[in-house]
């Protein structure tokens, strides 16, 4: 039965059929109380009792899978890519399958890693928080393989400049072994001034690399390695392969294929080491919804249905906040993290995150967001209300209703009409689908550039003014970033199309309030640089009864409503994930941190 109170391990298993040196390391961790979840992209053949198989591909698809492109094509690359991945969503920790346990990994502490030398740490056993800026950096590598990393040698720098120099664009399985690996780890760690947290050598690699043939030679006592201090011991499976020609009798490597162990663990010395960090609190299960400027009775009822054995805190009524194991929220205050020591990860009841800007107190948990067909459907319906009510004219239509006045006037073709998506992410893309079923010219602005049928995709800022020359009817589904904030300004409704069918272009914002300048819309709209506007979201809402958005003609204001989250919707499905994360499986809609959405 695994120790609740100890992290989940995880590693991944690549090479077909495990062999006795992976059994026996996987096992360790199993009978120090740890689960250990072995990642697969197929059939391993048997795995050690206890041990736990998941679908790798649920962390990266097979299509990812990258090797070397030397050192016989190893997968050692793609294992880098897969941990930090894994790491990213807060699953727990790392071990590589060649790590053997000799006690509890239980330092409390969501930095694992250890020095293997003086000058390198590893990254066989590692943990690092979710949104740790190493971990984006490591991640990012894998898009940019470059010849100027400075943890290179220089002989492979100078190697990979040269090739770079006859035009060759560099894959990142030329990247020399350990390059997006301990190397570039030391040098992220020495970065962000955490090298200082690596435990000392004796903790994970007591047996230094170049000793690693000694593991097959009868003479050699493993035991003379192990300290008070050793929690685990890296047994460097690929010099264990490819420097041991023959395992004697006696060995430490022919005594771990026989009978499972590495060492008599009796002899164990006393355990000491340093100082284990707080613990959370083993067991805590409590959800604590806080929901400030929303009701958070229909929360709480939603959860209770789905779960009523979960203990629930209902802010500001936080009670113990180290029982507290996840938190539902929207609009955060700020001390509402405190001594949240237990908390395995945040759920945020909305689709925008915008609330994490500038925020220091966040723990180190992933923090998933609402991704909802609901929520979808509904933001997809208020787009297309929005479209139409100035693609048809409504509002011209209403006043002359209101005078009882009998007129008409032209109204072009929807295919006459550029609509542009800025944020093409799950609600822009959903938007883009139906107006184009309608017959619009759709067009969209985002980060990346995306492959989307029947809609011309912009990226970037270099691109933005091309797609603002052929928008009539601007959409903005944006998420606010410190890069996105107050985007709309009078300089961007300028680029606008001035030729448009419909006379003027039409703003319709449902991103967030801080991405437009309200000043900047009036005078846009009483200078006809704009020809109306839908807005449900403000710079602060609610919004000011004196405002003048209130009284223009052809604004349609609606109260931050064009796609409310829905408790009874919502909840089942928050639950579930909280399950599947405590089976270890992923988080899913992981806010990525860096990028601020
Ligand atoms: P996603 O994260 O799925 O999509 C965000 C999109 O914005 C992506 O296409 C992304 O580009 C793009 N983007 C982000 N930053 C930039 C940038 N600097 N330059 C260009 N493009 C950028 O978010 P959702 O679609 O789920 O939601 C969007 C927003 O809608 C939320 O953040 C929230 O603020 C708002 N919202 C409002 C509601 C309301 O009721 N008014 C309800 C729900 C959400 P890329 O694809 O390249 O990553
Ligand atoms: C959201 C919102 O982000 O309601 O979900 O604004």
């Amino acid at each position: 039965m695994a120790d609740t109170s100890l992290p989940v391990c995880h590693a991944l298993w690549l090479g077909g059929k495990l062999g006795p040196l992976e059994m026996a390391c996987l096992a360790s961790f199993v009978r120090h109380g740890h689960r250990v979840v072995l990642h697969v992209y197929g059939d391993v053949g048997p795995v050690p009792l206890g041990v736990e198989i998941a679908d790798a591909s649920r962390i990266l698809p097979p299509e990812r899978v990258v090797r070397y492109n030397h050192s016989g094509g190893s997968l050692a690359l793609f294992s880098n890519l897969f941990r930090y991945e894994l790491l990213r969503r807060g699953m727990g920790i790392w071990i590589d399958c060649d790590m053997y346990c000799l006690r509890p990994v239980r330092t409390g502490d969501v930095h694992i890693y250890g020095w293997e030398s003086e000058v390198s740490v590893n990254n066989a056993i590692l943990a690092l928080p979710p949104h740790s800026p190493v971990l984006a950096s490591l991640i990012g590598l894998f898009d940019a393989p470059s010849s100027t990393w400075p943890w290179l040698a220089d002989a492979d720098r100078a190697r990979l400049a040269a090739r770079e120099k006859v035009g060759e664009k560099l894959k990142i399985g030329d990247l020399p072994w350990g390059a997006t690996g301990p190397l570039a780890l030391t040098h992220y760690l020495r970065e962000a001034g955490l090298s200082g947290r690596a435990a000392p050598r004796e903790v994970y690699y007591p047996l230094p690399w170049k000793d690693a043939p000694l593991l097959g030679r009868a003479g050699f006592d493993i035991a003379r390695v192990i300290g008070p201090g050793t929690v685990a011991v890296h047994l460097w499976h690929t010099s264990v392969s490819l420097r041991i020609p023959r395992i004697e009798r006696g060995s430490a490597l022919d005594r771990l294929y026989t009978t499972g162990l590495l060492f008599d663990e009796d002899r164990m010395p006393e355990a000491g080491g340093p100082a284990p960090a707080p613990a959370p609190r083993p067991g805590a299960r409590t959800i604590l919804i806080a929901t400030p400027g929303w009701n958070v009775a229909p929360w709480r009822d939603a959860v209770r249905a789905v779960d009523p054995s979960r203990p629930l805190a209902l802010w500001p009524d936080v009670g113990d906040p180290a029982e507290i194991a996840y938190a539902l929220i929207w609009n955060p205050p700020r001390e509402i993290f405190n001594g949240t020591s237990s908390l395995r990860a945040i759920f945020c009841l909305g689709a925008g995150v915008d609330w994490m800007i500038g925020r220091r107190d966040l723990p180190d948990v992933p923090i998933a967001r609402i991704v909802d067909p609901d929520l979808t459907q509904r933001m997809t319906e208020w787009v297309t209300l929005q479209v139409l009510m100035h693609h048809r004219r409504q509002r011209w239509f209403d006043v002359e209703q209101s005078a009882r006045r009998w007129r008409s006037q032209r109204q072009p073709a929807a295919s006459e009409v550029r609509v542009g998506i800025m944020g093409m992410g799950e609600l822009g893309r959903s938007a883009a689908d139906i107006l184009i079923r309608l017959g619009f010219d759709v067009a969209g602005w985002s980060r990346q550039r995306h492959d989307i049928p029947n809609v011309r995709s912009f990226a970037g800022p270099d691109e933005l003014v091309a797609f603002l020359g052929r928008t009539d009817i601007l959409v903005v589904l944006l998420p606010l970033t410190p890069q996105t904030r107050h985007i709309l300004s009078m300089p961007l409704f300028q680029r606008l199309a001035r030729n448009g069918k419909l006379g003027a272009p039409v703003l319709i914002n449902a991103g967030r309030g801080g991405l437009q300048v309200e000043a900047d819309i009036l005078q846009a709209l009483d200078e006809g640089v704009l020809g109306g506007a839908s807005l449900d979201v403000f710079e602060r809402e609610p919004l000011d009864p004196q405002s003048p958005l209130w009284a223009r003609p052809n604004v349609i204001i609606t109260p931050h409503v064009a796609a409310t989250s829905q408790p009874a919707v919502l909840a089942p499905g928050i639950l579930r994930q909280i399950a599947a994360f405590e089976r270890g499986e992923p988080l899913q809609n992981v806010v990525d941190q860096t990028r601020g959405y």
